[in-house]
């Protein structure tokens, strides 16, 4: 499958790592150009493009930069790619780095919400509490016995299945955590962020999650 990853650092790096392995083909960009990407290029066999042209014919694209450089995506940013596509957004909201977000703190908003109004395109939030390490170190085939699961958001049906079947392939179990509006239950701060469980320790942590922002995660 075609896949476009924007965003090359430990998350977009890692992702481009395992796609790649598993026959994918791959176009990767950061904010400095492809020319700073021939090492992972060199390591992968994956595409370094310019982020314009990340989503070309991509069926999937995978944004995966720090939440206050969403902004900064060229507008148009996902033209160009395949019908039908799926957006998977990885991101996360701290203040402390991204500074204080007033669609995400005063308006209600849930993260990816924010972030789909910038790229002007569903998303289908996955991977946002995964330790990028654990990436390459925890997947495991379906079935066998202490396969992790994560949860993914989103609203788009056919884009979920899309994005639940890569993530099997790629060696995660999958806990429809439901639409982009519930998708406070898998942000920063909740029972679900970082936790390494299989479905049902990650059904239960999502029942328990709470849409009060912690105080430390507000800006
Ligand atoms: N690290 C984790 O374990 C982890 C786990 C789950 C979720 N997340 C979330 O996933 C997101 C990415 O995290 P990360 O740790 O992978 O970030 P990171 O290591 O800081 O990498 C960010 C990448 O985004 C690129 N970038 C920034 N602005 C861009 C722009 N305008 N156009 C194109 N590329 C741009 C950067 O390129 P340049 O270097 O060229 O600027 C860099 O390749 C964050 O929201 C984070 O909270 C991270």
């Amino acid at each position: 499958m075609k896949i476009g990853i924007i965003g090359a650092g430990n998350i977009g790096g890692n992702l481009t790592r395992r796609l790649t392995a598993l026959g994918h083909d791959v176009s990767v960009a950061n904010s400095r150009g492809p020319q700073t990407l021939t090492a992972l290029a060199e390591e992968t066999g994956a595409t370094p493009v310019p982020v314009e042209e990340a989503a070309r014919g991509a069926e999937i694209v995978v944004v995966t930069v720090p939440l206050k450089r969403v902004p900064d995506l060229p507008s148009g940013v996902l033209d160009g790619a395949a019908d039908g596509f799926a957006v998977i957004d990885t991101g996360n909201y701290y203040p402390q780095r991204d500074g204080r977000i007033a669609g995400i703190e005063d308006e209600g908003r849930t993260e990816s919400r924010w972030t789909e109004g910038h790229l002007g395109h569903p998303v289908v939030k996955a991977f946002n509490g995964t330790y990028a390490q654990d990436i390459l170190d925890r997947h495991r085939p379906a079935g066998a016995p202490g396969r992790q699961a994560l949860p993914v958001a989103g609203d788009d049906a056919a884009a979920k299945a899309k994005v639940r079947a890569l993530l099997d392939e790629l060696g995660f179990d999958t806990v429809d955590s439901g639409g982009i509006d519930d998708s406070w239950r898998q942000q920063p701060g909740t029972p679900v962020y970082g936790l390494r469980a299989g479905v049902e320790g990650v059904t239960e942590a999502l029942a328990k999650a709470s849409p009060e922002r912690p105080a430390d995660l507000r800006g």
